[in-house]
């Protein structure tokens, strides 16, 4: 179908949803409820740019002991922008993405200096944040203020493709889907936050009953309006197009033991896992494989294609190079001299390694080498 076609029936939808809210909403962390919102309460923007930010490509389920842990370190906008960088990378350690983190800090540090810490209200405005996208602007604007904004994530999309059938595959059906949550979208009037509980409510459905495999039909508010439902196989929207198959990369880590403690280093702020801790690696990258070499010369052990980790572009395949010494490695790793070599060693205690905030692609390695990781990955 077409949005050419949208029926008359989105004002039954938009109800049918609202009303299915008012009961079924979920309990967040960062969320105001809907008898608090018809109140018309509205919830701390800080809270709302946060979980935004965090929930971009990752689940409810996984954020939420992130921003609860993130809140308690970090209870306001300027307790997080006066916090160090380095703090709030080894917080985000596991939840990926990385350069999301380095943009919440630069955004946080940036409401205080320029903003007076005062989130600006609306989407243009929000927009112009560091780290902050088109999804994110529009759900800030909608769930923090009230604004009439579009809001469409992956939930979303999905409910909305499957209420309409849209069948242009994505990215290019992307436009008639933003046309069809234009449709059904509530304007903002009243005291409640129309907008933003309808939004919340469309991510709840997707989320929970409009699953992207087996949808609970029989549980969706709207499943008489649903074209997909009619047709009698809604999983086959939205309409993906063919997947790629992924390249695999590969690269080597090297684990420098000495009196109980592990060398780890800094990555450069730029690239992948940026200003993240992390092993020494042979340098690889998105775009190549490493070059093996280790950066000291010594007893190396090869335990090979120990790791494999999937990141969006590609996948990647690790051997770990092990070395145990009892010399003081400082003084060789200084002479090293350029890439890798050349930066700082910090020597991590290896019975507290879990509070170093090694992205999962390291955790992994480690757990490998100190024989508490099964290889399911
Ligand atoms: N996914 C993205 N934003 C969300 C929100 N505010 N509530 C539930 N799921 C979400």
């Amino acid at each position: 179908m077409g949005v050419d076609k949208i029926s008359g029936e989105t004002r039954n939808i938009t109800a049918k949803i609202s009303a299915h809210y008012v009961d079924n909403a979920r309990e967040l962390p960062w969320r105001i409820m809907p008898h608090q919102s018809a109140d018309g309460i509205l919830p701390d923007p800080y809270y709302v740019w946060l979980s935004e930010v965090m929930l971009q490509q990752t689940t409810v389920a996984a954020v939420v002991a992130y921003f609860v842990k993130f809140i308690r370190h970090w209870p306001t906008i300027a307790d997080l922008a006066a916090a160090d960088e380095a703090d709030v990378l080894a917080a985000w350690a596991g939840l990926g993405y990385y350069a999301r983190a380095r943009n919440l800090h630069k955004c946080a540090r940036y409401i205080v200096s320029e903003l007076d810490g005062a989130f600006p209200a609306t989407e243009a405005d929000l927009l112009k944040l560091p780290g902050v996208g088109a999804y994110t602007a529009a759900a800030i604007a909608a769930i923090a203020f009230g604004a009439r904004a579009i809001v469409v994530d992956a939930n979303i999309e999905r409910l909305v493709a499957r209420l309409f059938a849209i069948d242009t595959p994505l990215p290019g059906g992307k436009k008639d889907i933003r046309i069809a949550m234009d449709a059904l979208t509530p304007d903002a009037e009243g005291k409640a936050n129309k907008v933003g509980d309808f939004a919340q409510a469309c991510m709840d459905i997707g989320a929970g009953i409009c699953t992207a495999k087996s949808p609970k039909c029989s549980l969706c508010p709207v499943q008489i309006h649903c074209v997909a439902h009619a047709r009698g196989n809604p999983e086959l929207h939205p309409v993906k197009p063919p997947k790629k198959a992924k390249p695999i990369r590969k690269g080597r880590f090297f684990w420098i033991e000495q009196d109980g403690k592990l060398l780890l280093v800094t990555r450069p702020p730029t690239g992948m896992l940026g200003s993240m801790r992390a092993l020494p690696d042979d340098d690889w990258a998105a775009g190549k494989d490493g070059h093996g070499q280790p950066p000291l010369t010594g007893g190396w052990q090869l335990r090979e294609n120990l790791v494999q980790h999937s990141f969006t572009h590609f996948s990647l395949e690790v051997d770990v190079a092990v070395y145990h010494s009892d010399k003081n490695i400082n003084k060789t790793w200084d002479n090293h001299g350029a890439g890798l070599g050349s930066r700082k060693p910090i020597w991590w205690p290896i019975d507290t390694i879990e509070d170093a905030g090694l992205p999962t692609l390291y955790l992994k390695a480690v757990n490998r080498i100190l024989g508490q990781g099964k290889r399911k990955d």
